[in-house]
């Protein structure tokens, strides 16, 4: 994660940020975020590593890492939350700071109460 930080496509926010995914077999994984003039289509490093393990047909993880050169740990957007859950589910995610210090938080600890799959099927009350 670190070193695909390296990689980061920020040149508006000037925020690098990389990301790893360790998968079941123990591939690594990689991913930064690439910003886009028209900034909401920025796409962050998570999810930029995710897609490219489900573009690759690997669809099971062990953890993922984060690193930013921030002071504190990153924190993962509500977005990538959502991904991490659906497409990776319950995981480490290693949050990496700007001294490659970590920290370890379940994917469950980051987004309780998700949103899933499952919601699809329920039924209303009606
Ligand atoms: N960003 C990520 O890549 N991952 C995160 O978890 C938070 C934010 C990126 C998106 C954007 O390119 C920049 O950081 C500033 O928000």
């Amino acid at each position: 994660a670190i070193e695909a930080k390296q990689n980061a496509y920020a040149p508006y926010s000037n925020f690098r940020v990389g990301a790893a995914l360790l998968t079941e077999d123990d591939q690594i994984i990689t991913g930064c975020n690439v910003e886009i003039s028209s900034y909401s289509l920025t796409i962050c490093a998570e999810r930029n590593a995710i897609f490219k393990a489900y573009s690759d047909g690997i669809r099971k993880f062990k953890a993922i890492a984060v690193a930013a050169d921030t002071i504190d740990y990153i924190s993962p957007c509500g977005a990538c939350r959502q991904v991490i859950s659906d497409l990776c589910g319950d995981i480490d995610v290693i949050l990496i700071n700007g001294n490659n210090e970590t920290k370890i938080l379940r994917t469950q600890q980051l987004l309780p109460f998700a949103f899933t799959d499952k919601e699809l099927n329920k039924k209303d009350l009606s």
